[in-house]
């Protein structure tokens, strides 16, 4: 538990010995008043900053404006950095456009290091918990089961998977959120994400970003500025019309997080913790839930696929895996340390494309250091997920796609790997996301084999289009019904 203990120490030694006991740190050539914002306009972000580790290290600084960030590139200065002293970088920059998605501020995910932020990370936390043990495994396989359905409906023709995965892990939060699942042909499921997507891709845009980083732009008329406002209150709109129905129902679902957070806003009426959380936050921690946990789920399995059609051997090995362990029957979550090949699968998905490539920007919110670096209060940290996972040093041949590397004897070791982040600001559905990956990818390959389409001359390419999500580009697929006992 660090408390940032030697941050006093090293302001004074930066202050009055700049330069000599901590070096500065290493960076490409800075123009002002742009910076290095060239660099960050990269189509393919996680790739560039990856190219650039290799030239100025592990850590390096950007500067952007008048912010400086600093890209951590290996999974030690990462972990040093948010999990050691988790509570040095802990907060998030505080930004106008931020502001604007999150309520004010009142988004977890968006949300700055406050009691206020831990007060209501905490609530949703032990909501999702017990969910977590009462009814996910149930919910995940349901759409499982759902997914196989439609999957067969397709009759081995070849198909875009990636809307029907959307609709499937979208289920999945829903029902646990406020007890709702959708069919994909459903106008309300399609408003939402329709909504969700526009804001995270409108987010993401230079458009916007610039509107933090140049204060004065906001003056002049922005159209894309102007959607994302819509967007925005589409969403909210949509999102109070479900909390009012859940609460107006005479019976109400148990075991929906909805309950859970309301009943946790009573409770803490009665204790009187000093921090009061309101129906604000009941809503914005349903943003976050969708947000968080539809696109990334979805666009791991479609990766998954991808990756799958490049080299269909493993495809085998996971299917004959489960049908010598479990002798026809689906898997359960707790079947997983009997299954290594299909666990070595999710993994080495996770380590090659880590759907939240460059997590969420932190911010140091006290003076601190990283590998020896002085680093300033309001630094804003980017740790680059994919590079780490891409790091020479921990992985050999990093680019090559190898589950045999998770499996005994095959050198890879899961502790290098942090696609979740870690420390204070650990996604906060890791445990529904690890069930969900596991389980639909066990559902999935149990029943079907997975193939490029006969006229298809290519295979889907790897490179991927990266936003805040990391996404595969799309790419048609054929599911061969597997010939194995109905359940
Ligand atoms: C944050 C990864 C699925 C909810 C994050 C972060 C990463 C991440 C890297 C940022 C951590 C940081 O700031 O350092 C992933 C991956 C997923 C996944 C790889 C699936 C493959 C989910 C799911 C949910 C979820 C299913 C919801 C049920 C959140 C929330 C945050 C978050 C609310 C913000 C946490 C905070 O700021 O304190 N996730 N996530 N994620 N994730 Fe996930």
């Amino acid at each position: 538990d660090h408390k940032g203990t030697d941050s006093g120490l090293l302001q004074c030694l930066h202050q009055f010995l700049p330069g000599s006991s901590s070096p500065s740190l290493p960076g490409p050539p800075s123009f002002p008043p742009i910076g290095n914002m060239m660099e960050l306009t990269h189509d393919h972000l996680p790739i560039h900053l990856t190219s650039l580790a290799q030239r100025y290290g592990h850590i390096y600084r950007l500067k952007c404006g008048n912010t400086t960030m600093v890209v951590l590139n290996s999974s030690d200065v990462i972990r040093e950095a948010l999990v050691k002293k988790w509570s040095d970088f802990a907060g998030r920059p505080v930004s106008y456009t931020a502001d604007i998605v999150s309520g004010g501020g009142h988004t977890i995910s968006l949300g700055d290091y406050n009691e206020e932020w831990r007060a209501h990370r905490r609530l949703v936390h032990s909501a999702l918990q017990r969910c977590c043990q009462q009814s996910l495994h149930d919910v995940i396989e349901r759409q499982a089961l759902h997914l196989r359905k439609v999957l067969m409906e397709y009759k081995g023709s070849a198909v875009d998977l990636s809307e029907d995965f959307t609709v499937a892990a979208s289920n999945v939060i829903t029902t646990l959120a406020f007890g709702k699942e959708y069919d994909k042909s459903s106008l309300e499921l399609q408003q939402l994400h329709s909504c969700l997507n526009e804001i995270v891709a409108l987010w993401g845009s230079s458009w916007i970003s610039v509107l933090d980083s140049f204060p004065v732009l906001r003056k002049l008329p922005n159209p894309v500025f102007s959607r994302l406002l819509k967007e925005v209150a589409r969403r909210d709109e949509i999102i109070r019309k479900h909390l009012n129905n859940y609460k107006s129902q005479e019976r109400k679902n148990e075991d929906a997080i909805t309950g859970s957070l309301l009943q946790g806003l009573e409770k803490q009426h009665d204790t009187e913790q000093g921090v009061l959380l309101t129906d604000v936050h009941v809503h914005m921690a349903t943003v976050d839930l969708l947000i968080g946990g539809t696109e990334t789920t979805a666009a791991w399995l479609s990766w998954t696929v991808a990756f799958l059609l490049h080299r269909p051997e493993v495809q085998t090995k996971v299917y004959e895996e489960m049908c010598a362990v479990l002798e026809g029957r689906y898997p359960k979550y707790s079947d997983r340390h009997r299954l290594p090949v299909l666990c070595a699968l999710v993994h080495e998905v996770l380590r090659l494309r880590p759907v939240a490539p460059l997590a969420v920007p932190h911010r140091a919110i006290r003076d601190s250091s990283i590998a020896g670096y002085f680093i300033p209060k309001n630094t804003v940290i980017i740790p680059n997920l994919f590079g780490a996972h891409h790091d020479p040093a921990v992985w050999p041949d990093p680019y090559s796609f190898k589950p045999e590397r998770f499996l005994e004897g095959g050198g890879g070791s899961t502790r290098a790997l942090i696609p979740f982040g870690g420390g204070a600001r650990l996604c906060l559905g890791e445990s529904v996301a690890r069930m969900e990956l596991f389980l639909f990818t066990g559902y999935l390959l149990r029943d079907f084999q997975f193939v490029p389409p006969e006229r298809e001359a290519s295979l889907p390419d790897l490179r991927g289009v990266a936003s805040v999500v990391l996404k595969v580009k799309s790419y048609t697929v054929t599911a061969r019904p597997r010939a194995v006992p109905n359940p």
